[in-house]
């Protein structure tokens, strides 16, 4: 049976204070979650937020890591320097950094890499655009997304990892996949991972994102290939984020 993880992606969002609220708020609450929760934030607040989380059951992580150990790399965060404020995930091919800042699915492989060379469970993102999905290719685009990772790092790197499948059309849009299409895509993954190693296919953890909130998680939850959730503006409000970590 694997465990339900609900993971929020603060994207460009916070300040100090408004990190520390939403903290604060959350490990209130956690006494009622029923899934295990993460937070990934931005670079910068990692220290505070490794200050607050530390010795709690709250775990927490990056939104994105260098492919890079050390190096000329100007406004690069290594996997060495996440280590050293003892990060457990790191977000990796997350829709936004391929499409707006043009990540190729050969970066984000690299960024897995990366992340696992260092002991952090990469979180990898992988996800149609509106017109792929029109186009009937979401599979085709799921699985060549997939076998860039499996390519470099083998089926057996992503026992260790977990996949997030977030459909691009539904982040931030309040458009979200129905539960049904969503364990869908999330079936074709594990078949497609269990027919080069079913152990490997069992163990993963696959996360839905995109507008998941208090609403609608559970349902999504409930489905026999939805591990959880990668969420993004249901993450930045402690009472939104636990309402999610309430279900499942
Ligand atoms: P929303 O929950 O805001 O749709 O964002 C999802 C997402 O991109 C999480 O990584």
């Amino acid at each position: 049976m694997r465990q339900t993880l609900v993971a929020g992606n603060w994207k460009l969002n916070g300040s100090k204070e408004s990190i520390q609220e939403l903290l604060k708020g959350i490990l209130a609450g956690m006494s009622e979650a029923k899934t295990a929760v993460a937070v990934c934030a931005p670079y910068i607040y990692i220290p505070m937020v490794q200050e607050i989380l530390s010795g709690t059951e709250v775990g927490f992580g990056s939104e994105s890591i260098s492919e890079h150990d050390s190096g000329a790399f100007t406004g690069e965060i290594s996997g060495s320097m996440l280590n050293d404020f003892s990060c457990q995930y790191a977000i990796v091919g997350h829709s936004e950094r391929r499409t707006i800042f043009g990540e190729k699915d050969a970066d984000t492989a690299n960024k897995f890499a990366a992340a696992r060379k260092y002991g952090l469970t990469p979180i990898l993102c992988l996800g149609e655009l509106l017109e792929e999905r029109e186009a009937g290719t979401t599979e085709e685009v799921v699985a060549r997304q997939l076998d860039a990772v499996i390519g470099l790092e083998g089926v057996g790197a992503l026992a260790d990892a977990v996949i997030a499948y977030e459909p691009v059309w539904a982040i931030g849009t309040g458009l979200t996949a129905s539960p049904q299409q969503a364990q869908d895509v999330h079936a074709f993954i594990r078949e497609k991972i269990a027919k080069l190693d079913a152990g490997v296919a069992e163990k993963v953890q696959i996360l839905y994102g995109g507008s998941v909130n208090g609403g609608n998680a559970d349902e999504l939850f409930s489905m026999p290939d939805i591990d959880g959730g990668l969420i993004g503006g249901a993450s930045l409000k402690a009472e939104d984020f636990l309402a999610i970590c309430r279900a499942g």
